[in-house]
């Protein structure tokens, strides 16, 4: 059976949506536990795809993952069997790669293959490997698969020379278990390094500096357990922030930190939407009147890439031009011919893309990555007519039961089976 999902476009949208617990944070945090010589607690986890998959890998490492209701589960790493990843889980998502650091930290060795993923362009794993080898461990790679080890890790100062989202998490996995102290200069600064940190913290690990350039981590010779709740998923929030702007109406997201939206927040009032903000939610309201803005992604606090197809979709429908500069990832532009279908008017100038508002039709299209999938249900739900995204299955991997979601704010959306 092909699975689709189908949208029918130009209705207003009207309610409240609550944001699920952040992905990014969670597929770093779950590994994490393996560094815990105890019971990990983990509240507000989302219940997706990419989740479930990292829970099971932990199982198969000997972890025991019990589920005390649909967001919290408890870990249990005291009697891990194996430092070897199952290879046909860990190839299929990136995050597996923290498995290497947080198995190294706890069994001073790892076998993980090399991650998976969305393809946008190379997404080499060389800064944690820097890493890796400035504790002391070696690292090769062989037929796909890395292996590293080391006799005993050791803290030392390790500059990253991009700033990597995946690196700074992995050495900080590696480093709160060595000997000694560690310090990672010019670390990334998102939302879930802080959340990692926070984690690990309440763990029992001594990490400082999360959130800034510089993380400084002293190791503690055991972590012993502890409960931690996820934050909110910053990227979720502002795909229904940019939802609500391109289909217009009016939209309270709820369980969301509005610091960690501001530079989205400031775009969308660039642009003409109403942005109001309260403790834990965000209120948009639209009348479609919207004109563009120019957009540059860069490292938080900067506009985040992973919200760049998205923004895409709705610049695409809005009136005037505007530019959008993609600076993290080399190719993170091939879902702009599915929006092209729907009658965009785009170019790709190398890592900028020059759009034209205009009113976006109904077509058949294709998920290509999690966000582009994000996009198309954007584009749809603000486009005449119906549209119809093959392979929903990227979107499952980072949103929750989204179509149940997307109906209680008027979203017309249902997911579709056809033989194929
Ligand atoms: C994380 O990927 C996210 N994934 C991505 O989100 C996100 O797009 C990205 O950070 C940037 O914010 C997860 O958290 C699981 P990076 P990551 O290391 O850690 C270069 C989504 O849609 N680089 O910060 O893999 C790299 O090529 C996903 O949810 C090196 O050169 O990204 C890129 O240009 C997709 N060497 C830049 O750094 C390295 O060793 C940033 O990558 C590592 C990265």
């Amino acid at each position: 059976m092909l699975e689709k999902l189908k949208i029918t476009g130009g209705k207003q949208l009207f309610g409240e949506i609550a944001v699920c617990g952040a992905k990014n944070a969670a597929v770093a945090i779950i590994p994490a536990a393996l560094l815990v010589n105890g019971v990990c607690r983990i509240e507000n986890i989302p219940d997706i795809k990419d989740v479930r998959l990292i829970i099971d890998m932990l199982v198969r490492l000997g972890a025991s993952v019990t589920y005390v209701d649909d967001t919290t589960i408890e870990v249990n790493s005291s009697k891990l069997k194996t430092h070897i990843a199952p290879m046909e889980l860990a190839s299929r998502m990136r995050a597996s790669y923290y498995l290497l650091g947080a198995l190294l930290g706890r069994m001073n060795r790892a076998e993980v293959s090399l991650p998976g993923g969305c393809n946008f362009g190379t997404r080499p794993i060389d800064l944690h490997e820097k890493g890796f080898r400035a504790m002391g461990a070696t690292v090769e790679i062989k037929d796909g698969i890395v292996y590293t080890e080391a006799q005993q890790l050791t803290g030392t100062t390790i500059y990253l020379d991009t700033v990597s989202v995946g690196a700074t998490i992995n050495i900080m996995l590696a480093a709160v278990l060595a000997k000694g102290r560690t310090v990672i200069e010019n670390a990334a600064k998102e939302p879930h390094i802080v959340d990692v940190a926070n984690f690990l913290n309440a763990m029992g690990a001594n990490v400082r500096g999360a959130g800034t350039d510089v993380i400084r981590i002293n190791g503690v010779p055991e972590m012993k357990g502890g409960t931690y709740s996820i934050i909110p998923d910053q990227i979720e929030a502002g795909t229904f922030m940019l939802l609500a702007a391109a289909a217009g109406g009016e939209v309270l997201v709820r369980n969301i930190i509005p610091t960690h939206m501001n530079c989205l927040t400031s775009k969308l009032e660039e642009m003409g939407v109403n942005v109001t903000e309260y403790d834990d939610s965000i209120r948009i309201e639209s009348d479609g009147n919207l004109k563009g803005t120019s957009v540059r992604t860069m490292p938080y606090p900067g506009f985040p890439t992973d919200l760049q197809p998205q923004m895409v979709a709705l610049l695409s429908t809005v009136g005037g031009k505007s530019t959008v500069d993609e600076n993290v990832w080399d190719n993170r532009f091939q879902y702009i011919s599915e929006l092209l279908n729907m009658g965009a008017d785009i170019t790709i100038n190398g890592r900028r893309a020059n759009i034209s508002g205009t009113t976006l039709h109904g077509a058949e299209v294709t998920a290509t990555d999690l966000r582009a999938g994000a996009a198309l249900i954007i584009a749809g739900a603000a486009a005449e007519g119906v549209t119809e995204i093959a392979s929903p299955h990227y979107i499952d991997r980072g949103y929750s039961d989204i179509e149940r979601r997307l109906r209680s704010i008027g979203v017309k959306i249902e997911r579709i089976f056809e033989a194929d």
